[in-house]
């Protein structure tokens, strides 16, 4: 707590004016979306259904090429529309309005920063999304209204296919064996040497290149991680000034809210 409580001070008096958050799945287990790596309760624990020769294999390109119904089995459970954001998207949110954000890199494909309000200039989306969906073969593009038709469809077995060369169709999430999309880095670029506060909060920081962002900040950059465990550089070479959060995002998003005296404004992002 007193370290949040430092981290409150520096933000209400200017410390800080150029915020990067770095997020991952623990953001979203509060909207009910589970994580990946959990034991027990995260996705690659639970996918024993899917028959798959090993748990990643249901995100990985070469394993979709061969068996793509996996991959639709799960995308139609997390498929985005029936999830909402959290206290702690919200606490994004609330940064942006501060003008304290400089940029959110998450490794969510839920699309839950830009529904909490989070301006598009702001995201940068490190796996991708189901925004967009292209044929694997072709690259021609499928409106979303036809692929969700076709993840309904049992003619095709659920499995969205290219209407110009009969390739299989996937969204524009980023599989194992796919590079990140060129935003990443072109922002990162810049944003690496600016950013003068990063907040890692929900990843287990075990996939590069995103694991590794937090290793590649200055040293005059504060680091925060808000996570149930200790995880990555935080863990294999802390710095000493770093400040660990070790509890629930959610949590965190509302002391954090309190010591700065705005949880009334982060009541109120939530209930518009
Ligand atoms: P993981 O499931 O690997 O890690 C989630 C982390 O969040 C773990 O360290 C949990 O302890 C922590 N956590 C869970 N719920 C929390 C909560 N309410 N508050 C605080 N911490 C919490 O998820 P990611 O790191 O996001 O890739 O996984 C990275 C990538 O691996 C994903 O983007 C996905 C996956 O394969 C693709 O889909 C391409």
């Amino acid at each position: 707590m007193s370290d949040l409580k430092t981290l409150a001070e520096a933000l209400k008096n200017g410390t800080y004016s150029r915020v990067v958050f770095m997020v991952g799945a623990g953001i979203s287990t509060g909207a009910g979306i589970p994580d990946f790596r959990s034991p027990g309760t995260g996705l690659y624990a639970n996918l024993s259904k899917l028959n798959l020769p090993y748990a990643e294999a249901v995100f990985d390109i070469e394993y979709f090429r061969q068996s793509p119904k996996a991959f639709y089995t799960l995308a139609g459970e997390l498929y985005p529309g029936k999830f909402l954001p959290t206290k702690f998207h919200y606490l994004i949110k609330l940064f942006e309005e501060k003008r304290l954000l400089r940029r959110v890199y998450t490794q969510n494909i839920d699309t839950l920063e830009r529904i909490a309000g989070v301006g598009a200039d702001y995201i940068v989306e490190a796996h991708g999304s189901f925004a967009a969906n292209h044929c694997i073969d072709c690259d021609a593009e499928l409106a979303t209204e036809l692929l969700k038709l076709d993840m309904e469809d049992e003619l095709v077995d659920g499995i969205p296919v290219c209407r110009q060369c009969g390739g299989y169709v996937k969204p524009d999430i980023v599989f194992f064996g796919e590079g990140l999309p060129d935003r990443f880095y072109d922002l990162w670029e810049q944003d690496c040497k600016k950013t003068d506060l990063i907040i890692v909060a929900g990843t287990s920081l075990s996939v590069y290149p995103f694991a590794g962002l937090p290793a590649a900040v200055p040293r005059r950059t504060q680091r925060v991680l808000v996570n149930q465990e200790r995880v990555g550089d935080f863990a294999s070479s802390p710095r000493k000034v770093d400040i660990l959060a070790l509890r629930a995002c959610d949590v965190i998003a509302d002391e954090l809210a309190e010591l700065c005296g705005w949880a009334d404004e982060l009541v109120e992002l939530i209930r518009k």
